[in-house]
């Protein structure tokens, strides 16, 4: 689901492009960050806890809490409440800390 109107704010809406999550295709805007993406194609659960494995999705929204780490482009730990869509990214869900580089 996305906003399409709000009475104060405008939305200055980017071309549509196409990225992956976990090899599926899906349709986004360019401006969208990647978990708006995600959410607007009803994926909730980004990430699992390393501890507990309990599922995780947007917690702060705004890149402080961690909640969000998922591997874009090979590169692990990506909080993708903050990182905009690119066309064709590739998006997985991160398996625990993610493999450090
Ligand atoms: S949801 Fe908190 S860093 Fe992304």
């Amino acid at each position: 689901m996305r906003l399409e109107e709000h009475p104060i704010l405008k939305f200055e809406r980017g071309p549509q492009i196409e990225f992956y999550f976990e090899g599926k295709a899906m349709k986004a805007y360019l401006g969208e960050t990647i978990a708006a993406a995600l959410h607007a194609n009803d994926v909730k659960i980004l990430s699992h806890s390393a501890k507990t494995h309990s599922p995780r999705g947007l917690y702060c929204a705004i890149g402080n809490c961690s909640s969000c780490l998922m591997t874009v482009n090979g590169i692990p730990n990506v909080r993708v409440c903050v990182e905009l869509i690119e066309a064709g990214d590739d998006v997985r869900i991160q398996k625990g800390k993610g493999d450090l580089l």
